[in-house]
Order: structure tokens, then sequence, then C-alpha cells
């Protein structure tokens, strides 16, 4: 037995059609297509259908993938009490985990194991992430929720929801690009959960719920939060140096650097690094300042390069959106992979079922309770 594999480090465990990533070259594309090119030229919904259908969809397909989306948005009522009932201080991943568990209640196809009955559910969870996210939102602040609206696409509804505002054009992009970034990578380990689960024949809901547990911890989407925590610590450019320095001697992880995958930069970081650029110039601050002098400590001290958590950081708080939302909105993003992955394990399934190098004691003899 390979005993040489803990955390699964470069052990293949199935074949995917989805996400290639070269970790030496710094690439990433989705069935075929380079990030850049996706980034660059389509819209998340284009690149969900991408993931969902392996084909980049035409103007009559994407129309109707948007509005099977636009005709799911809505929560049940039962599920807007439930988050009215939560309290207040219950993190925001946590509330999401429960109230994904919790819609499969509402779905009557829950127990059709066709791959049309599976492909409804992701898109039920597609349409109703971002509203669960943006009411539990508004209502841990007591604010009214804002309805989805039906004429805006997937992001501009996003944050019309969240903001309770039109977006502005520019913000919507560019939050419409940070969706296709995240949307897939390859067997990460939200999407090793999910595919685990369904690989159990469990439901979609509980494949996405061992997903959303799995992201939240800081090693994996957590860490987009712990960024954004650093840089304002770190408050000034001149402090930046001495508190990296000082972490790095104390032993601690930097968050937003490293990946397991990448031996060079990874791609992701670059394309936000750039609209990190982009929106400092436009709006002024110096939170790209700080994250490129962090960058270049990193590189210097530990030849360890910035994730996609990174340049995530300072790009969404110049969204106006708040650090909690960080690590939800990564999920309001991924479920068009985690979908796209469980239906391939659906297709061609095989118990994920691995092993463990038993290194306890061996042959003990039994005494009896009275006797120990
Ligand atoms: N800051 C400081 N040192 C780091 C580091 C970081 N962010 N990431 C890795 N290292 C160091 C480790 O301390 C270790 O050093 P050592 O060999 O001297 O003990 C070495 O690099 C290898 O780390 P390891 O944890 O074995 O690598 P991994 O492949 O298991 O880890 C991550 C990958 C992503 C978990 C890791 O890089 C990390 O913890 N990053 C911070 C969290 C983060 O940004 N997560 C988002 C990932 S997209």
């Amino acid at each position: 037995m390979n005993t040489n594999s803990k955390g699964l480090d470069d052990i293949v465990v199935t074949s995917s059609e989805l996400t290639l990533i070269d970790g030496f070259r710094g690439t990433l594309s989705y069935c075929g297509y380079d990030i850049s090119d996706l980034t660059s030229n389509c819209s998340f919904e284009e690149v969900v259908f991408l993931l969902w259908h392996g084909s980049l969809p035409s103007i009559n397909e994407l129309d109707n993938f948007k509005a099977q989306i636009n005709q799911n948005r809505n929560i049940p009522p039962q599920l807007i009490s439930l988050i009215r009932q939560s309290p207040k201080e219950s993190s925001t991943m946590d509330l999401l985990r429960t109230c994904v568990s919790y819609l499969s209640s509402f779905d009557s196809n829950l127990l059709d194991t066709s791959l049309e009955a599976k492909m409804n559910a992701s898109i039920k969870l597609l349409a109703k992430i971002p509203t669960i996210l943006c009411y539990s939102e508004r209502i841990r602040y007591n604010q009214e929720v804002i309805e989805p609206n039906p004429d805006l696409d997937f992001a501009a509804n996003f944050l019309y929801m969240l903001q309770d505002k039109l977006p502005d054009d520019s913000f919507t992009r560019v939050f419409d690009k940070c969706l296709v970034i995240h949307a897939d990578h390859g067997l990460n380990a939200s999407t090793f959960a999910a595919r685990v689960t369904a690989s159990t024949l469990s439901d979609v809901y509980s494949a996405i719920t061992s997903a959303i547990g799995t992201l939240k911890g800081p090693l994996h989407g957590g860490a987009n939060e712990a960024v954004m925590k650093m840089i304002n610590e770190i408050k000034t450019l001149e402090n930046t140096q001495s508190y990296i320095l000082d972490k790095l001697k104390k032993k601690d992880r930097i968050m937003g650097f490293g990946h397991r995958v990448y031996k060079t930069i990874d791609p992701r970081a670059v394309i936000l690094s750039n609209i990190s650029k982009q929106l400092q110039s436009d709006q002024g601050g110096i939170l790209y300042d700080i994250s490129t002098e962090i960058e270049n400590i990193m590189k210097r001290e530990k030849n360890l390069r910035p994730n996609v958590d990174f340049y995530a950081a300072s790009v969404y708080t110049m969204l106006n959106i708040p650090s909690h939302l960080f690590t939800p909105i990564f999920a309001v993003s991924r479920i068009s992979g985690w979908c796209a992955q469980i239906l391939e394990q659906y297709v061609d399934n095989r118990l994920i079922r691995p092993r463990a190098n038993y290194v306890g004691p061996k042959s003990r003899t039994y005494i009896p309770l009275k006797d120990r």
C-alpha cells in the first residue's frame, strides 16, 4: 500500500473534462478555454453553462439558461423564517450551509436519480444561494430584504440585492469577472468533499452542504477574509515589512500565499492583481500598494507567490463588500464548479474510499471494565 500520500498530495483519483491546471507554468483553463480569455470575454452565466454542458452557449441557449436561473431565485418563506430566527452572530458560512441543507426539504424530486433532476437541483442552488446570502446579510443588520430583480443578470442582481441600489456597470463587470475566476478549480478540498458525498449516491444538496462546510476552513476559502484582516492590521505601507517579517519569524502562515498545485504564481492572482490596481487607480487608497508590498516581501523571504484569495480581498473591499462575505461569495461562484464536478461524478461513479495506514497498537488483550 502507498503510505506516502499525506494530504493526497499529487494523487490522481479520477478523470475530469472540466478544469486543467498546469502548476509549473501557472495556467488554468475550463473545458479547454484559458481563464484569461474567459474572464475577458464571457459572463459568469456563459461560464456556468460551459462547465455544465461542455460547450459555450448559443444566444438562445444563454437566454434560456438565464431565464431558468431567474425563475428560481426566490427562496421559500420557511427558509426566510429560519434566517430570521438564526442568532445574529452566527457566521454567514454556517448559515449558508444550514440553508442549503434545508433547501433539500423543498425539492420534491430529491430522490429522482435522473441527470435531469440533478441538473434542476443545480440550477436551483445556483439561483438561490445569492438570495440566501443577501437576505441573511440584510436581516443581520435589520434591513428590509431586497427581492431578486428579474431584469438583472447574475452579478448585477447579487450586488443589487446586497446593496439595495442598481450597481454601477464597471463594478458589475469586475464582480462578474471575480465570479468567473472562482468558478472551478479541479479537485480542491471542497470539490473533493462534494465528489466524495456524491460518490455514495447521496443527493446534490448533501454534496453541496459538504462542500460549503469544507470551503469555510482558513486553509481553503476562508483565507480571503483572513487576508483582509491582515491588511487592515498593517494599515500603512511603512508597517508592511515589519508586520510580515514578524509573522514569518513566529512561523505564522501568511494567508493568501502558497498553493498545493501552483509552483509559480496562480494565474487567477495575476488577473485579480490587475483588477485591484485598476480599482485603486480609479478610487484612490493604498490597498493595492500594501498588497504588492506583501507580495514582494513573500517572494523575497519565502519564494511564495499569491493565490486567488490574496488579491480577491482588496478587490472585494474596493467593491464595498464587507470581508465576512468574501468566503460566502466564493461559494456563490464555486457552486457552478461543485455542481459540474458532482454531475460528472454521478455519470461515471465509483465509491471514493481511500485507506489509512494503521499506526496504532496491535494485538492488545481485552481487559473487562471492572478490572481497568
Ligand atoms: N505562509 C508561510 N509559509 C507557508 C505558507 C504561507 N502562506 N504556505 C506554505 N508555507 C510553508 C510551510 O510553512 C511549509 O514550510 P516548512 O516546509 O518549512 O514547514 C512549506 O511552505 C510547505 O507548506 P505545506 O503546508 O506543506 O504546503 P501545502 O501544499 O500543504 O499547503 C496551503 C498549501 C495553501 C494550505 C498553504 O500554502 C497555506 O496554508 N496557505 C495559506 C492559506 C491560503 O492562502 N489558502 C488558500 C489556498 S487557495
